[in-house]
């Protein structure tokens, strides 16, 4: 699955760090969760503040994205694009973002809608293309691609 989808960098430049950070659920310095110090430790979604609050929001991008089931699980691989200006002077640019997984319907799609309910960051982002592409699986070095689906 490949997705193309703007983002509109002049607004998400103009939020401050504490924002950016809250919409996110990761620091962006470290890459840490913000509920730890390393980009490797675990989220800990149970956490809360002193008032009470869930440390990462219920709407941040990596708690609404995750999923427990690692049999429902995506890979992905992001790509920057940038067009530089519009007609009438904004940034054109966002991400190609691929997305890996033996079915779109029980990994992709359940993600994807979960991020369209209510991740923060979906006021920056606009999906402005989207393709699917089956990937044949690789091969035996001396067979050849596609030979165990073909022959
Ligand atoms: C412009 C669009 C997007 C941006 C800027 C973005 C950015 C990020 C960032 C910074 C992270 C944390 C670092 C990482 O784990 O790589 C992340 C995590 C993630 N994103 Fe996105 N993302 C975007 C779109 C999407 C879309 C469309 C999906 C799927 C439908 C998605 C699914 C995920 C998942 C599954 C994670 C890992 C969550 C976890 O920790 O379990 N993202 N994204």
């Amino acid at each position: 699955m490949l997705r193309r989808i703007r983002m509109k960098l002049e607004t998400w430049d103009a939020a401050d760090r504490v924002a950016r950070e809250f919409t996110i659920g990761r620091r962006l310095d470290t890459g840490a969760p913000l509920t730890g110090r390393a980009e490797r430790d675990e989220p800990d979604y149970s956490q809360v503040n002193r008032l009470g609050f869930p440390i990462i929001s219920e709407y941040a991008h990596i708690r609404r994205a995750h999923v427990t089931d690692p049999g429902l699980r995506i890979l992905r691989r992001p790509y920057n694009y940038d067009e530089g200006l519009t007609p009438d002077g904004k940034s054109d640019s966002g991400l190609l973002f691929a997305s890996y997984q033996a079915d779109i319907d029980r990994q992709f799609v359940p993600i994807q809608r979960n991020l369209a309910k209510g991740d923060l960051l979906n006021e920056w982002i606009t999906p402005i293309g989207s393709a699917v592409f089956a990937i044949p699986p690789g091969c035996t070095p001396e067979g050849w691609i596609g030979d165990t689906l073909l022959s």
